[in-house]
């Protein structure tokens, strides 16, 4: 397929924007209260900010202070967007927290939230994310069936949804973005308008600069477990996924990996990334679970 070219706005066209003046005058008369960096949570599918009540509070205690901002932007039903355009919509919200940041922030991403964070880190070219944490996210993609999947699409099960998926209007849909059918790759690479190019598997004249961009991060924690539920396979939370014979291939062995495609093997030979598997774990618990939070979490967000 023709690389879709994402069309950033422009500075000027962002500080237009009445909530981005707001937020720059307010942020003017603001003291910092602490020396934590700035944290901006990002959420997943059929989700909102009200979701991160818990996670709020044990920023709270351990960081008191910190200047916490959950976006809240398509919130529940709204989630299924086309995850380019949910991209531009968070750029727009996250630069000006950005900008007021001077010595960076740290991006905190839950399930869909982690591809739509990936997002930001690859077109954003002057981002200032130390710290990048995946929270329980489908980064390979999501080959499996879950209830949302037979809520949203019921005469689909995950050996057909392709037929949907990898049509333009499926497209059209977040989950068809990172749907990866290890049985229908070729029509993947052709059809995904959104994992694909994140991953740099199908051609995008962007990738130099997407990779560029990704690597300004100082570290990326991959948090996930055998027990969420949702994310199938599990391991895609850590950039593991099925080979063509559903047999799980871990990240070392993923050819993105390999080629380095999107700066993954970079990462790693810069032994910047730590990566969690925590069992016990259903995946609507990862962002309210104590346990979770002070072992994979908290000592991240100095
Ligand atoms: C943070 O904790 C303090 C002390 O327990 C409390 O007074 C304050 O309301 C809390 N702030 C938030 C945003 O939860
Ligand atoms: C938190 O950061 C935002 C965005 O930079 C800013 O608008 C807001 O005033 C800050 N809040 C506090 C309490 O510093
Ligand atoms: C993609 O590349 C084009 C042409 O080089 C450039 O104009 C555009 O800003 C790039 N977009 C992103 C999101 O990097
Ligand atoms: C990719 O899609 C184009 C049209 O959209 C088609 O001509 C081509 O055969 C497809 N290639 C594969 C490998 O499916
Ligand atoms: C599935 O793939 C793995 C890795 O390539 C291989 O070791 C295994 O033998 C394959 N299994 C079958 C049943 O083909
Ligand atoms: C919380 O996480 C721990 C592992 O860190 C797990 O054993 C426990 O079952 C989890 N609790 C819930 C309610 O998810």
């Amino acid at each position: 397929m023709a690389c879709r070219v994402f069309p950033l706005p422009s500075r000027s066209a962002i500080s237009m924007t009445p909530l981005v003046l707001l937020l720059l005058l307010s942020a003017l008369c603001e003291q910092p209260v602490s020396g934590y960096k700035p944290i901006i949570i990002v959420h997943g599918l059929f989700d909102s900010p009200a979701e991160f009540k818990m996670l709020l509070h044990f920023i709270n205690q351990t960081h008191p202070g910190t200047n916490v901002t959950v976006v809240d932007l398509f919130d529940r039903s709204e989630s299924l967007q086309p995850l380019w355009k949910q991209v531009q919509g968070f750029s727009e919200a996250v630069y000006p927290i950005m900008q007021n940041a001077a010595n960076g922030v740290h991006l905190l991403c839950y399930s869909q939230g982690g591809l739509i964070c990936r997002g930001l880190l690859e077109t954003m070219p002057d981002h200032n994310v130390d710290t990048f944490i995946s929270l329980s996210s489908p980064q390979m993609g999501q080959y499996g069936d879950t209830d949302y999947l037979s809520r949203l699409f019921p005469q689909y099960v995950k050996s057909n949804l392709y037929r949907f998926c990898y049509k333009h209007m499926g497209q059209t849909f977040s989950i068809c973005n990172y749907w990866n059918d290890p049985h229908h790759h070729d029509l993947y690479l052709n059809r995904s308008e959104y994992l694909a190019l994140l991953n740099s598997e199908s051609n995008c004249p962007n990738a130099t600069n997407w990779k560029k961009n990704f690597l300004r991060i100082r570290r990326m924690v991959l948090i996930g477990g055998p027990d969420d539920g949702v994310i199938t396979p599990w391991q895609s939370s850590q950039f593991g996924f099925y080979n063509q014979n559903e047999t799980v291939m871990d990240m070392h062995e993923q050819e993105v990996y390999l080629q380095d495609a999107f700066g993954l093997k970079t990462l790693d030979s810069r032994r910047a990334i730590t990566r969690y598997t925590v069992p016990g774990v259903p995946h609507t618990n990862w962002h309210s679970n104590q346990t979770v939070y002070e072992t994979c979490i908290e000592k991240w967000l100095t």
